[in-house]
């Protein structure tokens, strides 16, 4: 029988599962990965531990650690088959359109990790992504810089290996970077889940017709590309460039934000959930200060991105709607001084939010959760029959 359907634009007030991976609250400002709060592991931890506790439930123990990394860094060779896909795409295409073929197309090479039904399957597929992942992040930004598609090093930690394959140069030794590899994994830690956002309720939905975890990851990489969610951080640096350009003239940009009639919209402000400061905004404003000052960057825009935060903190049209600074509005600025180009900001956030991702996508495959196939109210036409094309 058709119960009572009430439609929820945007499911603002629709809760779609049970889950024990992400705890916000969004009043308090409060954000925690499986009970921890992140301000201890953004401090405390490597990426690689968050990694396995939002997967698995727990911190891991010395001995949990390194079999992850073990099998981790078995599973971190592609095919070379993939080089022909990466080189196969113009130097202008968007870095996240060629991240997220490339992980659906991951598929062909492991069709093994489609059908996973038992935890060890599951493990297999997830530790084959988590190896070949950050290799794709790395072959995707040095494919637009024409550098040489090859591997780091993954006896080095897993994030200054990251470092490793994303920045080493041709004929030069390579020397790692500890202010950027710690920047780095405290950035991809504050990205590693944020409960059902849109991305993630995208990997569970895909994932929900029981379609492998790296179409499932993919479709979740497609969702994260726009302005409006993890596409932000690019489009923030962007605005932040065309008011430098402008004279550093925030208060034009505040008046264009506050405009009904102008469809822009202050990026990296304001949050479906957090009614307070993003706690991740709060660590990535102070770390980008640290960061900057530590490799002794200059960067005007961080200066004009301080400007605006506090002209919209003190703006009642910012205030009564509860817009603060979210994840977005500063991570940009770390990426640059890193020397990470803007169109790679995207695939930053994917290469933090995969756990969490893969975290989700396991939640609801070992709940066993429904397919997703919500309903609707129809408001079309009414029966009408068929009229010949020289009828109409
Ligand atoms: C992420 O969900 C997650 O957890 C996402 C994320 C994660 O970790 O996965 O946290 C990552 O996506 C962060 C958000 C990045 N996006 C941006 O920075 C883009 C700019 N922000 C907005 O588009 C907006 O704030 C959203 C998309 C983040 C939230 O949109 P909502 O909850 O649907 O709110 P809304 O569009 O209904 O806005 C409510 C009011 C409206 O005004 P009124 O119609 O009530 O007069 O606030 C206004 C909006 O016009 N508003 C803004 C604004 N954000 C909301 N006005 C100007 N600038 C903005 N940024």
């Amino acid at each position: 029988t058709d119960s009572v359907i009430t439609i929820d634009p945007g499911f603002k007030n629709t809760g779609s599962c049970e889950s024990a991976i992400t705890f916000l609250d969004g009043e308090k400002g409060i954000l925690r990965y499986r009970g921890y709060p992140i301000e201890q592991l953004a401090e405390q931890a490597t990426f690689l531990e968050v990694s396995y506790a939002l997967i698995f439930g727990d911190l891991p123990t010395t001995d949990q650690l390194k079999k992850f990394k073990q099998d981790i860094c078995d599973q971190s060779i592609l095919d070379e088959d993939v080089r022909k896909i990466v080189e196969a795409f113009p130097k202008s295409a968007h870095p996240m359109g060629v991240i997220s073929s490339l992980t659906s197309a991951l598929t062909a090479f492991n069709p093994s990790s489609v059908n996973v039904n038992s935890e060890e399957d599951m493990y297999k597929a997830i530790v084959k992504i988590l190896g070949k992942f950050p290799v794709l992040v790395a072959w995707t930004m040095r494919k637009k810089q024409g550098l040489p598609l090859d591997y780091g090093d993954c006896n080095l930690g897993y994030v200054e290996n990251m470092y490793k394959m994303m920045f080493k140069q041709p004929n030069k030794e390579f020397v790692t970077n500890d202010i950027v590899v710690e920047a780095l994994n405290k950035l991809l830690i504050l990205h590693a889940d944020h409960e059902q956002n849109c991305s993630t309720s995208t990997v569970r939905i895909a994932g929900s017709s029981h379609a492998g975890l790296f179409a499932s990851l993919s479709a979740g990489i497609s969702a994260l590309w726009g302005p409006l969610h993890g596409g932000a951080n690019q489009a923030v640096l962007e605005m932040l460039e065309a008011i430098k350009a402008d004279g550093g003239d925030t208060k034009k940009y505040m008046a264009k934000a506050k405009d009904k009639d102008d469809p822009f919209r202050l990026m990296g402000f304001g949050h479906r959930v957090y009614k307070n400061f993003d706690p991740r905004a709060k660590i990535i404003k102070k770390a980008a200060d640290e960061v900057l000052n530590d490799l002794g960057v200059e960067d005007p825009i961080l200066a004009i991105a301080k400007g605006l935060e506090q002209e919209a903190l003190n703006d009642p049209y910012f205030v009564d709607r509860k817009l603060y600074p979210n994840v977005d509005f500063y991570s940009g600025i770390i990426y640059r001084a890193m020397g990470i180009p803007v169109e790679m900001f995207t695939v930053m956030f994917a290469l933090g939010r995969l756990p969490g991702w893969i975290a989700q996508w396991r939640e609801m495959r070992l709940n066993k959760e429904p397919i997703g196939r919500p309903r609707q109210i129809y408001v079309g036409k009414t029966t009408r029959d068929f009229v010949d094309i020289d009828k109409r």
